[in-house]
């Protein structure tokens, strides 16, 4: 979508569609107080009124939009506001949308126009690959959107080139999520990271099966051997380590599906099982906005990729398994085979000497029963960095909740046969899923994010979310990452 920035008032614009974004209680236009009767538009959140002025301004069509009290905006607030905005376009089918506010926010421009081109380019995102026959008022989309201020100005076009930088990045997470598991099966995946790579210049390397048995990857091979789509590790690098710039490695769990191996998971609880790789997602979506605004670090990414499918190789319950780190796994349930390959992913991370590990799985059902699809679930061993990426996720409305790591916790994750068992009982199994992984990060600061519940949207709770693939996690990372920027 084209983003400009103009100066003035919306009601100037001669648009066939603008809209209004309006605090509560704060004075309206005279000549759009005019236009209405006073008690139906109060400005409360989400509230919308769409208007005929029939010339009483100049644009053709003018809805306005509520902002809910001023004490209480946040840029979460303007991302669903220009997503409705955006909206309502598409559904009238007005290509070039005007958006004005008529209120003096508290927010620093930057973050204005950041907040605003976020969520027009997300509330504008759907997943169209596989409809046929659509008719054009299906397709139709959204083509500009012009910001109208009393003073526009450097710093807010420079938030929206930000903001639309970042939604690229989440929509590439979310097409990532939405593709059929049968399409995007780990090889596709790495193909995904190696155009990326192309694109952005990220430098990208694909360990295939050959390369992780000679390295001796035996949890990621193990989890992916019932498979006939073979496992990977995605490698990609961005920038490189110096003095004054840390290196951060970001890791992603990329099961494209997890059908739960031998131990089958139920059909119902098999549905929505190509979204496992929602990690992996995050991860790519935030690299690719790590280069496009070429942030002074060096990030890693790290994918382990695999198909967690019921076959005569599949690995088996009772299987002890020795991963990279020499480790040893015992094997009681095939379908918590995410931290099985994340042990790998997470023991190469230690040696990239990292600052900080971050990462994102879709890890356990158990964090959407604790949770639901508010909030993330988040595990670290560094409370500092478990702190800076909870206030990254106030900030973007990525919210994450902390639960704690102690040692009874690992206690419970103890083997008899092995070193660890990949299961930890029905207790708290949001916990013992994070403790096993901290097992393999060494000393390294490492904060965990279980996606289980945020990454899939059946019902989004915004106007910038679809039923599917979230992105979540791409703008939490970003966040996160531009504030240590900041930092270092
Ligand atoms: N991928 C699932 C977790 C999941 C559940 C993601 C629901 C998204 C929505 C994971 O691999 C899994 O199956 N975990 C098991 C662990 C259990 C066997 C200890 C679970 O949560 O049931
Ligand atoms: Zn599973
Ligand atoms: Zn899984």
């Amino acid at each position: 979508m084209k983003i400009t920035l103009t100066t003035g008032t919306v009601l100037n614009e001669a648009a066939e569609l603008a809209i209004l974004a309006c605090l509560e209680a704060a004075p309206l236009p005279e000549a759009v107080a005019d236009l209405l009767e006073v008690a139906d538009f109060s400005g409360k959140t989400s509230q919308t009124r769409l208007l005929y002025p029939r010339g009483a301004v100049l644009p053709k069509r003018l809805l306005l939009l509520g902002l809910g009290p001023a004490d209480k905006l946040t840029t979460e607030t303007l991302r669903r506001a220009a997503a409705t905005a955006v909206r309502q376009a598409r559904d009238l089918q007005v290509a070039n949308v005007a958006f004005g506010l008529n209120d003096q926010l508290e927010l620093a421009p930057a973050l204005i126009g950041q907040a605003l081109a976020e969520g027009a380019e997300l509330g504008a995102y759907r997943y169209l690959r596989y409809k046929t026959g659509l008719k054009p008022e299906q397709t139709f989309a959204v083509e500009a959107m012009t910001l109208v201020t009393p003073e526009a100005t450097d710093a807010m076009q420079a938030g929206v080139a930000v903001g639309q930088t970042i939604a690229g990045g989440v929509m590439l997470a979310r097409n990532l999520v939405n593709t059929p598991p049968g399409v995007l099966t780990p090889a596709a995946l790495a193909d995904q990271a190696v155009a990326l790579g192309e694109r952005t210049g990220v430098a990208v390397t694909i360990f295939d099966k050959a390369r992780l048995t000679e390295e001796g990857f035996g949890g990621l091979l193990a989890v992916g051997q019932g498979s006939a789509n073979e496992p990977r590790l995605i490698v990609m690098e961005y920038g490189k380590a110096a003095e004054g710039r840390p290196t951060i490695c970001l890791v992603g769990k990329g099961l494209t599906f997890d059908s739960g191996g031998l131990s089958l998971k139920p059909a119902d609880a098999m549905t929505t099982m190509k979204s496992d790789m929602g990690g992996s997602a995050a991860v790519l979506g935030a690299m690719q906005v790590i280069a496009e605004l070429q942030l002074p670090l060096h990030v890693v990414g790290l994918v382990p990729s695999a198909e967690n499918m019921p076959s005569s190789t599949s690995y088996r319950p009772d299987d002890v398994l020795t991963t990279l780190s020499g480790k040893t796994i015992e094997v009681l349930n095939t379908d918590a085979e995410g931290r099985i390959v994340l042990a790998d992913a997470l023991f190469y991370a230690q040696r990239y000497n990292p600052a900080a590990i971050i990462e994102l799985s879709t890890l356990t059902g158990a964090i959407v029963v604790a949770l639901g699809s508010h909030a993330t679930g988040m595990m670290g061993t560094n409370q500092e960095l478990a702190d800076a990426i909870k206030q990254a996720g106030e900030t973007t409305g990525e919210r994450v909740w902390q639960l704690p790591l102690w040692e009874e916790y690992h206690e419970m994750i103890k083997s008899e046969i092995a070193d660890l068992k990949n299961i930890g009982g029905r207790q708290a199994g949001s916990i013992t899923a994070g403790a096993f992984l901290a097992a393999f990060v060494g000393d390294y600061p490492f904060v965990h994010l279980d996606i289980a519940g945020t990454a899939y949207a059946e019902k989004p709770a915004q106007p910038y979310n679809v039923a599917g693939g979230t992105g979540v996690g791409v703008r939490l990372l970003t966040e996160f990452l531009r504030q240590y920027t900041d930092g270092v």
